[in-house]
């Protein structure tokens, strides 16, 4: 994994929270390693007078917390050295043409690759593009220039399908990469090496073995300084459009030809387009939105908001492999812990043999896969109980990433996915149709709710969302298993 071309990394949104927390760090630990190529450049651009040397002491400042996870610190004025910064306003025509200037100054006769990191508000995103278009500086007849998104990518359908079309008015799909942090985190591409490096899960793992599916990504934290994005987003744009999706795809997904951009895309997308869209009359069925309580005193937020801070929505898909297994994805903000997991809940043995003063088919088999924080895989079985008849009781296979691999063997998303732009690998990045996917889904239970009128039910902080949530899964014969992953130490 090292960085194969020289490039450029234009980060426009240089003096961002996004840019020193994440990009900046991942950039400085992928140095430290030694994969990035010599001669690769970071450039920022905003719109405050800075010097190189003060934007490389800013950086440092806001970043020092994050720096050197990996690394002593000595290294970071070698890899400050590589960082400059060029003052410039995205709306601005003539900018840009300082903005060439100052990149060919830099770059000299190399022919550099560069790398368009939007990290500013998406509404500069248009712009932005057609700027870049209009000063050739989409242009790949020297070298490569790839340019990458963050979520949100649209508000809906409508704008994602805009931002794209946009978006292909100045660059051709195979130079766009769309982030979605999730598909960076390894226990996410773990669910790649668990269905397709083994044999033992993919002759079950269907509809004929399977009984539901469960995924949760749940948060303690609240809305916190976010409180004026968040109000306009809510959960479902927040967390299911992109997250939840990703996860249930790669779940879900047919196993692709080999591991390649296309072969991924296309598989995920066939399952996307798999994915029954709730109808109007199943909203109250399918879907529960919930807001914490107190969430109108929150910086940013209206006073009468009913953006929702937890939802539970269930999903059916449509083929062979899942007809009749229902996922059910649910998140929220304010939750008791903080975990990611998916929960493969087997069905039960068809005849059980043995009297149980469990009801056994409350406990059947279950492939716990835990994304974050505590990274691994729990399977439950039952087993016997020694000397008591033929009592038995649940245990579980455990595996952790902390118990077999050194401590800090994690790194952050940003790291793989920007080393992958970098190299011109978008497998862990997200293609047009699968957002616009994506959105089709997610938009019929916003405007669901919305012609309902109705607001989200309150739920109290450190709960696990309203109780609406657990009706909607009983009502489909199953339960949530709460903080699955909270049980081993
Ligand atoms: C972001 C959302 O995409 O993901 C945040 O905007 C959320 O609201 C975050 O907190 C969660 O990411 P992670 O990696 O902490 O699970």
């Amino acid at each position: 994994m090292v960085q194969k071309t020289p490039a450029t990394i234009v980060v426009f949104g240089a003096s961002g929270d996004l840019t020193s927390r994440k990009l900046v760090p991942a950039l400085f630990d992928n140095y430290c390693k030694g994969r990035l190529h010599e001669q690769t450049r970071i450039v920022g651009v905003s719109r405050t007078e800075m010097t190189d040397q003060e934007y490389r002491d800013k950086l440092y400042n806001a970043a020092a917390e994050t720096l050197g996870k990996t690394c002593s610190l000595d290294c970071w004025k070698e890899f400050a050295s590589r960082i400059h910064y060029c003052s410039g306003d995205v709306s601005a025509a003539g900018d840009y043409q300082k903005l060439e200037d100052r990149l060919q100054e830099l770059e000299g006769s190399t022919a550099n690759g560069r790398l368009y990191y939007l990290a500013l508000a998406p509404q500069l995103y248009e712009p932005l593009i057609e700027q870049l278009g209009a000063a050739g500086m989409a242009d790949e007849s020297k070298s490569w220039r790839r340019i990458v998104f963050e979520k949100p990518f649209g508000h809906n359908l409508e704008t994602a399908q805009r931002l794209n079309a946009r978006i292909h008015s100045a660059f051709s799909e195979s130079q766009v990469f769309r982030i979605d942090h999730y598909l960076g985190k390894e226990t996410v591409q773990n669910l790649l090496v668990l269905r397709f490096a083994n044999s033992i899960f993919e002759p079950i793992w269907n509809r004929n073995y399977i009984d539901h599916v469960q995924i949760t990504m749940a948060e303690t934290t609240l809305v916190g300084s976010r409180g004026g994005y968040y109000d306009r987003a809510g959960i479902l744009r927040d967390m299911f459009q992109n997250h939840m999706f990703q996860i249930l795809s790669l779940i879900a997904m047919e196993p692709p030809s080999r591991y390649s951009a296309t072969a991924l895309h296309n598989e995920k997308v066939k399952v996307l387009h798999a994915i029954r869209p709730p109808k109007p009359e199943q909203i109250a069925m399918y879907s529960v939105l919930g807001q914490y309580q107190d969430y109108h005193s929150e910086q940013g937020v209206s006073a009468d908001s009913i953006t929702p801070t937890f939802a539970a929505v269930r999903f059916d898909i449509d083929n062979w492999r899942w007809q009749g297994v229902p996922f059910f994805l649910r998140s929220g903000k304010g939750m008791p812990g903080k975990t990611t997991e998916a929960i493969i809940q087997f069905r039960c043995p068809p005849h059980m043999i043995f009297d149980s003063p469990d009801d056994p088919s409350s406990s059947c088999n279950q492939l716990l896969i835990t994304i974050q924080p505590d990274e691994g895989i729990h399977i439950t079985f039952h087993t016997k109980v020694p000397d008591s008849g033929m009592a038995m009781r649940q245990s579980k296979l455990y595996f952790h990433y902390r118990d077999s691999y050194p401590i800090n063997a994690i790194p952050d998303a940003y790291e793989r996915l920007l080393l992958d732009a970098l190299n011109g690998d978008s497998s862990l990045f997200i293609r047009e149709d699968e957002i616009e996917l994506a959105w089709k889904l997610i938009d019929p239970v916003i405007a669901g709710w919305a012609n309902r009128g109705e607001k989200p039910y309150a739920y109290a902080k450190g709960t696990w969302g309203p109780a609406e949530a657990d009706t909607l899964i009983k009502c489909a014969g199953r339960n949530w298993v709460n903080g699955a992953s909270f049980d081993h130490d």
